[in-house]
């Protein structure tokens, strides 16, 4: 029996039939559960996990040699075995001195390279040394992006936006973006935007992505047409003025007209959802609040980056314990989704980050060596949602309590508010926040306790309500808390948290989570319609479907959209 046999044997013996209720009665396993590192402390008590599974998981990271994996992925293997990349956005916040070697050369001083040109090129936009085409002071950046060039730059600005620091830094500037290719969303973008004053970052890694590329000309013409509207007409000087780009194709950027001044690039071992820490991110980033206030954010995911590969003993590494319950859930408990519910107002757009991060990377079943991995274990990444505490708690809460089937959670909850400092009253900012944390733990303990028939009985429930009143109990789930409030360098921990637990999860399931071939079949597909729609732009009905290879429901249906279009 290997070991993960017997960790699922453990499973179905003991802890399966074991409440939570009862594992949490005993406090010598309590305590053992729940660990801190630089500032952040994981409870994983409310897992269904005791002393002795920890030592399997243990045995397990063993085996598999986790640790030698991990290492040699920092160190540059390229690990990306389906595109034959290194994996290493851990190098982009690597310090300077150090080295990481690629093809027989260190990335370190390329990375630096651009760092630097970002940090001048902010600092000159936020001094008004570089200013827009009439002279204007850029106030005010769109940055242009889809997916991983997109997401987690909203969770990191939206995190930080009400930092007491951030607010300060960011005093008289405004972030925007632009992903979805839906014109409803160009109009958001770019509402009440003087186009004198607003400089735009178009963020593509391949500059090949149709939603990306169409949103920037769409931008270009906009900006275009403000300007003839004010009586200028130098496109190609008005465009450098306001056009900037992240990529790493530089012969598209400079084909769409940018100046190469103005391209920061980055590299092929850097995948698009685990890009944040690059120029990706870290250009409009700064270009907000500053280039010094936004690598503080790299110095939170370095010590992340550092803690996965030197602390070996799992009980204490946070990551590779993430990942461990993740993949424990998932394959061994065999449960499909995972809440993600941050006590937390600015983390906000955090799930919708880790949702592309984690099913982007591991929502697939094709494993690298089949031959290794028993089906049993096979792939299994939950699907993801989230939103933050208390707001979920009135919406979808319900049925985690209550439902059919057991949703993990995973808590993200502060020991102290973003709004406390500079409050007028303190005092009342810690009352409040303290009100938000105390439905954090409360939920913590419903979920695993629930509740007794006999316990509703003793409420005085009337008889035909009391089934109506038991919760289960049993739902087990994992709190993550900060001892700080929400700032750069915390934020950058949580963020390469969340990279390297999904990295984890993919090395036991035996995958790559650094490709993504199931987006491409759409993108394709896309492609094919539009071509139809496009050779049929007034026709309303019978439509030219030559050359579309798709079935009837599916052309019937394209038929209609142009139908209905053609009624007034
Ligand atoms: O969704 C597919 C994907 O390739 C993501 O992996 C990526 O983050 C996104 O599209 C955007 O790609 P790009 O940065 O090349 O425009």
């Amino acid at each position: 029996m290997d070991i993960q046999q017997k960790i699922a044997q453990y499973y179905d013996t003991v802890l399966s039939k074991t409440h939570l209720r009862t594992l949490l009665d005993n406090d010598e396993r309590n305590k053992h559960l729940v660990t801190q590192f630089d500032g952040i402390l994981l409870d994983y008590s409310h897992e269904k996990v005791d002393t002795e599974l920890i030592a399997q998981f243990q045995q397990l990271v063993d085996n598999t040699n986790l640790f030698g994996t991990l290492k040699d992925i920092q160190s540059g293997i390229k690990f990306n075995s389906t595109e034959n990349r290194a994996v290493l956005h851990t190098a982009l916040r690597t310090p300077e001195a150090q080295q990481v070697i690629v093809d027989g050369q260190n990335v370190i001083p390329d990375v630096y390279q651009i760092l630097d040109r970002v940090k001048t090129f902010t600092e000159s936009v936020r001094s008004g040394t570089f200013l827009g085409y009439t002279k204007k002071q850029l106030l005010n950046t769109v940055v242009i992006g889809i997916g991983g060039s997109y997401l987690g730059i909203e969770f990191i600005y939206e995190a930080l936006r009400t930092h007491h620091e951030g607010q300060l830094k960011s005093k008289g500037r405004q972030l925007r973006f632009l992903a979805n290719v839906d014109p409803v969303d160009t109009i958001r973008a770019l509402q009440n935007l003087n186009v004198e004053e607003t400089l735009f970052v178009i963020n593509s890694k391949t500059f090949t992505t149709a939603e990306t590329i169409m949103n920037a000309k769409v931008c270009r013409n906009w900006i275009l047409e403000q300007y003839k509207v004010l009586g200028h007409e130098n496109e190609k000087e008005i465009l450098e003025s306001h056009l900037t780009a992240v990529s790493t194709n530089l012969a598209e950027t400079g084909k769409f007209g940018i100046n190469e001044q103005r391209v920061f690039g980055f590299w092929d071992w850097v995948g698009g959802r685990y890009s944040v820490t690059s120029a990706i991110g870290v250009l409009p980033l700064s270009l907000q609040f500053g280039y010094d206030y936004i690598a503080q954010v790299l110095h939170g995911a370095h010590s992340i980056d550092q803690h996965l590969v030197s602390e070996k003993q799992v009980s204490k590494n946070l990551p590779v314990l993430l990942g461990l319950l993740g993949w424990y859930r998932a394959s061994i408990q065999k449960y499909q989704a995972l809440a993600l519910i941050p006590y937390a107002q600015c983390l906000l757009r955090f799930p919708a980050h880790v949702q592309q991060v984690h099913m982007e990377s591991n929502g697939k079943t094709a494993l690298v060596y089949p031959d290794k991995h028993e089906q049993y274990f096979k792939s299994a990444c939950p699907f993801i949602f989230g939103e933050p505490g208390t707001n979920s708690q009135h919406s979808f809460f319900q049925l985690i309590h209550q439902g059919s089937q057991v949703i993990p959670c995973e808590f993200i909850g502060y020991a102290k508010s973003q709004a406390e400092t500079g409050a007028s009253n303190p005092a009342a900012v810690r009352d409040q926040h303290d009100e938000l944390m105390s439905n954090y733990f409360a939920q913590v303990d419903a979920l695993a306790r629930g509740k007794t028939k006999e316990e509703v009985i003793a409420e005085g429930v009337k008889e035909e309500l009391q089934h109506h009143k038991i919760f289960p109990g049993d739902r087990c789930s994992l709190q993550i808390l900060f001892q700080n409030e929400a700032n750069p360098y915390n934020v950058g921990q949580l963020l390469a948290l969340y990279e390297h637990r999904v990295l984890v999860e993919g090395i036991l399931w035996g995958i790559n989570p650094f490709d993504q071939w199931g987006v491409e079949l759409g993108k394709v597909l896309a492609k094919n319609v539009r071509s139809v729609l496009l050779k049929n732009v007034d026709n309303h009905n019978n439509l030219d479907f030559t050359g579309f290879n798709a079935n009837s429901a599916t052309k019937n249906l394209i038929n209609h959209y142009r139908a209905f279009q053609g009624k007034q």
